[in-house]
């Protein structure tokens, strides 16, 4: 098979994850990068040595031959180059967050249901392999029941939040990640992710900038309830998630590399039902492998004519929900 051609717009921090995807992505050739700073272009021309590179990504697409597009700038940033690049039929990569608000990300969904190429908004939470390998067994249990979700973070990691091209929410720029990771789990049973149907949000600013505090319940299509605490300004930076479903329990660390721990119970002849930790329950060659990542999914997706797990469309109801959260919403939401 050819391979199919790559280039990455925006050539900054997180870009540098997406180009060891697509290096270790045997179906990709990285044939173009377009970055704005002149810096930030050349060092990443001598490190990844694509074919062409540029300082203006229109140039680019009109001068290169192209099949994908990974956009990695900042969210301020997105919208006008992803509608670009789906309107010239490319395969679009949308960083997270898809634009600053939910009106945003609707107006990029709009441009990619014209579109001939596809669209995958880089929710990478929900490509890892431990977090699909627990998605099949919770399906195997009957679907999710109950869904919880921290992701806090200390003052000194929130520099950016405040910078011009990113929502200052810190939910959309940030927690979005485990917002959209319940919603991920909480689907796991029809293999999509759950809609929300009805939020109750606590939300508090500390008098510190940056502080910022939201606990949440939410409610979902699948029938699953679910709970996010975010905090900024605490301790440290945790990422963690769990997921319940009947006589399973499976409990994610996603700090740094993720674990997990799984528990399930059984029942007994007297009737009583005892939980103990399994050691061995995920198959993660059952869901492609451990090296399984968004880029691999999207590349799947393209070759199969099939639609990416995470659209923009889909993506509209992760916004929606992370900017009710933010509101204090109490009630249903559509
Ligand atoms: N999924 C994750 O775990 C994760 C982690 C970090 C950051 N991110 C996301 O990645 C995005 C980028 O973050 P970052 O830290 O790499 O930002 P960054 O500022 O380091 O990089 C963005 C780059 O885009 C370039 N750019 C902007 N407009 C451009 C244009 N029109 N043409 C070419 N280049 C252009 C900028 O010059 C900059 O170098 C953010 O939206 C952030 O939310 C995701």
């Amino acid at each position: 098979m050819d391979q199919l051609k790559v280039a990455v717009i925006g050539c900054g921090g997180h870009a540098q994850s997406h180009f060891r995807m697509i290096a270790d992505e045997p179906r990709l050739h990285l044939a173009a990068i377009a970055e704005m700073d002149e810096d930030r272009l050349q060092k990443a021309k001598s490190k990844y040595r694509p074919d062409h590179a540029f300082d203006d990504y229109q140039e680019m697409i009109e001068a290169v031959d192209l099949d994908v597009v990974y956009v990695v700038t900042l969210p301020g940033h997105l919208m006008p180059i992803v509608i670009t690049c789906l309107e010239e039929g490319l395969n679009v990569s949308v960083e997270k967050s898809p634009g600053m608000n939910s009106e945003d990300t609707e107006m990029m969904a709009e441009a990619a249901r014209d579109a001939n190429g596809k669209a995958i908004v880089s929710f990478n939470r929900r490509y890892f392999p431990e977090v699909l390998a627990v998605r099949r067994l919770v399906s195997e249990h009957g679907g999710a029941v109950h869904v919880g979700a921290t992701y806090n973070k200390p003052l000194t990691t929130l520099g950016t939040l405040a910078a011009a091209d990113l929502n200052p929410d810190p939910i959309i720029s940030d927690a979005i990640h485990h917002v959209d990771l319940l919603r991920w789990l909480a689907g796991a049973k029809e293999d999509r992710a759950a809609i929300p149907v009805a939020v109750h949000s606590e939300v508090q600013d500390g008098e510190r900038p940056g502080a910022h505090r939201q606990n949440a319940t939410i409610r979902f299509d699948s029938g699953a309830i679910g709970v996010l605490m975010s905090h900024y300004g605490v301790g440290s930076r945790i990422q963690r998630a769990e997921v319940h479903a009947d006589d399973l329990s499976a409990y994610l660390e996603m700090t740094q590399k993720p674990q997990v721990e799984l528990y399930t119970a059984t029942a007994a002849e007297d009737g009583t039902t005892t939980g103990k930790q399994v050691k061995s329950g995920l198959d993660l060659k059952a869901v492609g492998g451990p090296k399984f990542n968004e880029t691999a999914h999207f590349v799947d997706c393209i070759i199969n004519d099939r639609e990416p797990w995470s659209t923009l469309d889909d993506a509209v109801h992760t916004m929606r929900l992370c900017e009710a959260i933010r509101r204090g919403h109490k009630g249903d939401i559509t």
